[in-house]
């Protein structure tokens, strides 16, 4: 299968109103910045940009502030994200093991490199330091499961089985 990467959505196109229900849902209480934040990505799966200027309007805080926020928790994204997250370790031990060429061959196979989302935000790809399981090296994670002593085989194999799972969660 290949993907060319998803592009951003385009801000006229975000839908704004499930924003504004989260908005709603906090606006009185103290300390509602990370939970409309959290509730947005949550909704949407990542921050559009659109969304910023809404909460900065009607939380009556900086956007700067947010991007302050947005940038300082690895939790947050402001580009959309895949279903199905897979993470490829390139620490030592599985560079030693060959980690490079597993990476290559997703993105041979994904049509997508590090960070990117493919088109029908199926998959996100990321190479990631040391994962802390070195003893099954070259380590891929597909979301929670994991999969150690990754083969070209195992990423066909990986990718057959994502590729028929459901897009919901
Ligand atoms: S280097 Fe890959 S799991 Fe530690």
């Amino acid at each position: 299968m290949s993907n060319a990467p998803a592009e951003e959505i385009p801000a006229e196109e975000i839908d704004l109103a499930e924003a504004n229900h989260i908005i709603d849902k906090y606006l009185t209480l103290p300390g509602n910045l990370m939970p409309v934040l959290q509730g947005i990505q949550d909704s949407y799966g990542y921050i559009p940009r659109p969304t910023i200027d809404l909460v900065a309007e009607r939380l009556n805080v900086y956007p700067s502030q947010i991007y302050g926020v947005l940038t300082f928790y690895a939790q947050f994204h402001l580009k959309p994200r895949g279903r199905y997250i897979i993470r490829v370790c390139v620490g030592t031990a599985c560079h030693v093991q060959g980690a490079e060429r597993i990476t290559e061959t997703f993105f041979g196979r994904l049509g997508i490199g590090h960070a990117e989302t493919s088109a029908d935000l199926r998959y996100t790809f990321e190479k990631v330091a040391c994962l802390g399981a070195c003893g099954m090296a070259p380590l891929a994670m597909v979301n929670d499961d994991t999969y150690g002593k990754m083969t070209v085989q195992k990423v066909d194999e990986i990718i057959e089985t994502y590729n028929q799972r459901p897009m919901t969660k």
